[in-house]
């Protein structure tokens, strides 16, 4: 798990009813080293987890169509690309070509019926300017 930046406050995200058990994921933008990247919350086997969208394999997003990441039976998450399929709970690589990869993971929380996500040194919010 990502070692949370000092003195940084958590980042709402969603309500928790967003997140059905091995439903659609929840796509949201973030800065890694200052780049935007796209990561996604899940909800598995009750708990919420969210990872950059971004295969082991090759770096390119994932999703079949957006917040679609998981398989037919909803078991693993698989890559549109070449299909490797990942563990959801932990990110890990389950079959295909991501070999031994794994996911990207955010820290998340869920407290009084809100998701949130901690940034870490490497990934930050990305914030967009309104008006
Ligand atoms: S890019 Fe994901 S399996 Fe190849």
């Amino acid at each position: 798990m990502p070692e949370v930046a000092p003195g940084a406050a958590p980042v709402a995200l969603c309500d928790s009813g967003e997140l059905a058990e091995r439903g659609r994921a929840l796509v949201f933008d973030v800065l890694e080293y200052g780049r935007p990247v796209r990561a996604f919350a899940l909800r598995v086997d009750g708990r919420a987890v969210a990872y950059l969208n971004r295969c082991a394999h090759v770096p390119v997003e994932m999703d079949w169509n957006p917040g679609e990441f998981l398989d037919a039976e909803r078991v693993f998450i698989v890559c549109s690309i070449h299909g490797a399929s990942y563990d959801p709970a932990t990110g890990r690589c389950a079959g295909g070509p991501c070999a031994s990869g794994r996911l990207v993971p955010l820290l998340v929380t869920e407290r009084d019926g809100k998701v949130s996500w901690y940034p870490s040194q490497d990934i930050r919010p990305a914030f967009v300017e309104e008006g």
